[in-house]
């Protein structure tokens, strides 16, 4: 399977998210060989969306000759599209979602209805793709925190979608924290293997790894200097 992570921290290799990423990577790589392409979107010129449509109109290319033409082609030479970013404001920090808005080539102006809502009809063949989002974030507790870049993933890649949260992140990068964060991260290679093999993960193994690591007041604590 060839697999595309875009990673969306700023923060690159040292990205806190990016310790999940590569254990679900392992766990995939450990059922079967799989080819990957990691971007560090940060890194990458990516232009604002100015929106003009040109790029939505009779398949029209974007105004802007940026990094965004070589991307696009890697998103649709792809079989498994990861998007690895860490929580910024309850969504996905800003250089993501300049691309996440730059990739509206694929979409044609024409709109249908699906279900009770509307969609645009592709402009190009992207069917075949599948959407993983693991998203780290700072505070302890997942409620009121997550839901608004959930939603958002899932309006924008309604079908074949993943979606892995994992709240107290910072502790991926704290080796004293070792000794919970490195069955979590077994965990999420579990859930890797599980996605490698079956195309989905058990929504019990999801909620597991969705806990927090530490009790909630604990971390809080920690973080605010009390503990
Ligand atoms: C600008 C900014 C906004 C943030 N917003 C949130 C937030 O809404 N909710 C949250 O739990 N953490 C928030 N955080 C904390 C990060 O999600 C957290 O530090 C994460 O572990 C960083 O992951 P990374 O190393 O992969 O970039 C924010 C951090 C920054 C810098």
């Amino acid at each position: 399977m060839k697999i595309l992570v875009l990673n969306g921290s700023p923060r690159r290799e040292q990205s806190d998210t990016m310790h999940i990423t590569r254990a679900f990577l392992d766990g995939m790589n450990e059922a079967a060989c799989q080819e990957d392409h990691i971007i560090h979107v940060i890194d990458k010129h990516i232009e604002y969306c100015t929106g003009c449509f040109s790029c939505m109109r009779n398949g029209g290319t974007c105004i802007h000759d940026d990094d965004m033409r070589e991307i696009l082609e890697e998103i649709l030479a792809s079989d498994l599209l990861i998007w690895s970013f860490p929580l910024y404001c309850y969504g996905m920090p800003a250089p993501l979602k300049a691309l996440l808005d730059r990739t509206l080539p694929l979409s044609s102006m024409a709109m249908r209805k699906a279900g009770d809502r509307y969609e645009h009809v592709g402009q190009a063949d992207f069917g075949h793709l599948r959407y993983l989002m693991i998203c780290g974030c700072g505070f302890p507790n997942s409620r009121q925190n997550f839901e608004p870049a959930i939603a958002q993933f899932r309006l924008c890649f309604p079908g074949s979608h993943t979606i892995i949260t994992v709240p107290e992140s910072p502790m991926f990068s704290a080796p004293e924290a070792a000794v919970v964060t490195k069955p979590r991260l077994e965990l999420v290679k579990k859930a890797g293997k599980q996605y490698a093999g079956t195309g989905g993960i058990d929504a019990a193994l999801l909620a597991e790894i969705g806990s927090p690591m530490i009790p909630e007041e604990q971390y809080a604590a920690i973080v605010n200097g009390g503990v």
